[in-house]
This record gives structure tokens, C-alpha cells and sequence, in this order.
């Protein structure tokens, strides 16, 4: 093997953010208003290595004590739908060909599907931050999603890095909105927001990944296993946050922690939460069965 196992490293985006005398305009905008604007400006890019370089950006200035949160006694309007690029094209989750499995083109495929969930998990986190600002929350919630936030662009711009090596990019094939719509339909509520998007979504993730790695690695794709590995280690703690701010959520209305995530998710997530579950790793995050066990019982597979 020609390739290096260790994923090239990250540039430094502040040159992309900054241009002529400064910033950007919409992100010097936004950081008028403290870290929900800066936030807001980040979800509002279109083009995905802007989105990047925003949040890098203002996650330092939030990380150096240089950004802070503004004036949040009033909630801040955040968009319906995330800044978007022209490509990929976007298709309904039924509408979507079925990626092959093998092989260099069933490897591309599959790192794009995961480009495209990191982009959607750039746009969460910061919307997280932006949208519930205003609920009075400590200033340690803002540090765990302003690192979470900054972990995302990592996470996307390492996969767009991989594909770019294997001679593609993102955009280059179709990709559903599923994840966005999972994540709305909590927009009205940080408690079921936190319920479905860390403890649903990113849990499945911890599910999912140990087995990609291992194909990766027959494959002998040592550079992207390694990238997926990153990936892991990082999602274990965005969990791990997840549970943290649910539990104080729960304790903040007096509600018990496990039935309560029992009934937001039924009542606010269409998809399955369904076995085989990555037990250990959600032990690790501090997830316990208690919690996710019982919905697996009421979730008919499909
Ligand atoms: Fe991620
Ligand atoms: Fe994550």
C-alpha cells in the first residue's frame, strides 16, 4: 500500500473565512448577536467548506473566551432548512438507488452517505445552539455543542478530504433529507431534540460503525478506517453530552429520565430504534439499556 493509514491533516480554514480586510459579511453579521447569530450564519452557508470554516471560527473565538452569548432572552429565528450547495442532488429516502456494496465504488458510495450525515450533523449542532439559546441553559451546555459543532465540520471535511483522494467528491451522487426532517421535528422542544438527535441518531452511529471500520479495513482502506475511527471516538462523547443535558433537562421539569426519553422518541421520531445495539459503547456514553431497550420492543423492523 502507496497510502498513508492517517488521514491528511486539516488545513487551517480561517483563510477561507476571512477575506479582504476581515470576515466574511454574513458571519461578522451574526457574531453581532453572540453565539446563537454566529451559529445561525453557520447553518445559513451554502457552500459546505464555508460552513466549515464558520464553524471553526467561531468555535475559537467561543473556546478563547473571545464570543459570548448575547443577549438570549428572546428566541433567535433560525431557518427552516440549512444553507445548502446546488449538489448533491436531493431525492426522497425511497427514491434513493441502493449503494452497491463492494468495492471502490461501494466504499465511495458509503463515504459520501456519511459526508452528507456529518454535513447534516454540522447544521444540528449548531442549530441545537442557535434555536434553544434562549432556555437559560449553563454555560457548560454551550462548551459541549460548540466542541460537538466543531467535531462535525472535522468529521465532514475529513470525508470530503477521502473522497477528493479517491478521485470524486461531495456532490457527486444523490442524497436524501431524512436526518434534517428527524432533527425538525423537535424544533419546539430542546428535551425531545436532545432525545432524538444524540441518543437516537448519533447512538445508531456507535451501532453501525465498528462494522464499516472492519470492512474498511478488509478492503484494506487503511485511510478511511482510520478517518471512521476518528468518527467514533468523537460520536461516543457527542452521546455522552447528550445524556448529560438530558438528564439535566429531565431533573430541571422533575420528569424521570428513561420514560420520559421513552415517550419523546415515540412521539416525535418516525423511524425504528432497533437491535443489533452496540451495548458497550452505549454503556460507555453513559446510555444505558434502560432507556433504549424497551423502544426496540414497540419499533416494528422493518
Ligand atoms: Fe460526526
Ligand atoms: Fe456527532
Amino acid at each position: 500500500m502507496t497510502e498513508s493509514a492517517q488521514p491528511s491533516p486539516e488545513p487551517d480554514n480561517d483563510a477561507e473565512v476571512a477575506t479582504g480586510d476581515g470576515l466574511e459579511e454574513e458571519l461578522r453579521d451574526g457574531l453581532k448577536d453572540g453565539l446563537p447569530g454566529a451559529a445561525r450564519a453557520i447553518v445559513l452557508a451554502a457552500d459546505p467548506m464555508q460552513k466549515v470554516g464558520r464553524a471553526r471560527h467561531t468555535a475559537r473565538l467561543w473556546q478563547q473566551g473571545k464570543l459570548g452569548l448575547g443577549r438570549v432572552s428572546q428566541r433567535l429565528a433560525m431557518p427552516d432548512r440549512p444553507g445548502r450547495p446546488a449538489k448533491p442532488e436531493m431525492m426522497a429516502p425511497r427514491d434513493m438507488p441502493r449503494r452497491s456494496a463492494g468495492g471502490e465504488k461501494g466504499r465511495f458510495a458509503l463515504l459520501h452517505a456519511l459526508a452528507h450525515i456529518e454535513l447534516n450533523a454540522v447544521d444540528m449542532s449548531w442549530d441545537l445552539i442557535g434555536r434553544f439559546a434562549h432556555e437559560g441553559m449553563p454555560s457548560a451546555f454551550f462548551d459541549d455543542w460548540v466542541q460537538v459543532g466543531l467535531e462535525e465540520a472535522k468529521h465532514f471535511d475529513l470525508l470530503c478530504r477521502r473522497l477528493g483522494e479517491l478521485g470524486g467528491g461531495y456532490g457527486d451522487l444523490p442524497a436524501h433529507d431524512g436526518l434534517w426532517q428527524s432533527a425538525q421535528a423537535t424544533g419546539h422542544d430542546l428535551t425531545a431534540r436532545l432525545a432524538v438527535v444524540p441518543l437516537v441518531l448519533e447512538a445508531r452511529g456507535l451501532d453501525v460503525t465498528p462494522a464499516m471500520i472492519d470492512n474498511l479495513n478488509r478492503a484494506a482502506d487503511d485511510t478511511s478506517a482510520a478517518v471512521l475511527e476518528i468518527i467514533y471516538r468523537d460520536e461516543k462523547r457527542h452521546v455522552a453530552f447528550g445524556v448529560r443535558w438530558f438528564r439535566f433537562m429531565c431533573e430541571r421539569q422533575g420528569l424521570a429520565p428513561e420514560p420520559t426519553f421513552q415517550a419523546l422518541v415515540r412521539a416525535n421520531f418516525r423511524g425504528t430504534v432497533k437491535p443489533p445495539f452496540n451495548d458497550r459503547a452505549r454503556a460507555e456514553a453513559g446510555l444505558a439499556p434502560g432507556f433504549y431497550k424497551p423502544l426496540s420492543a414497540f419499533g416494528a423492523p422493518r
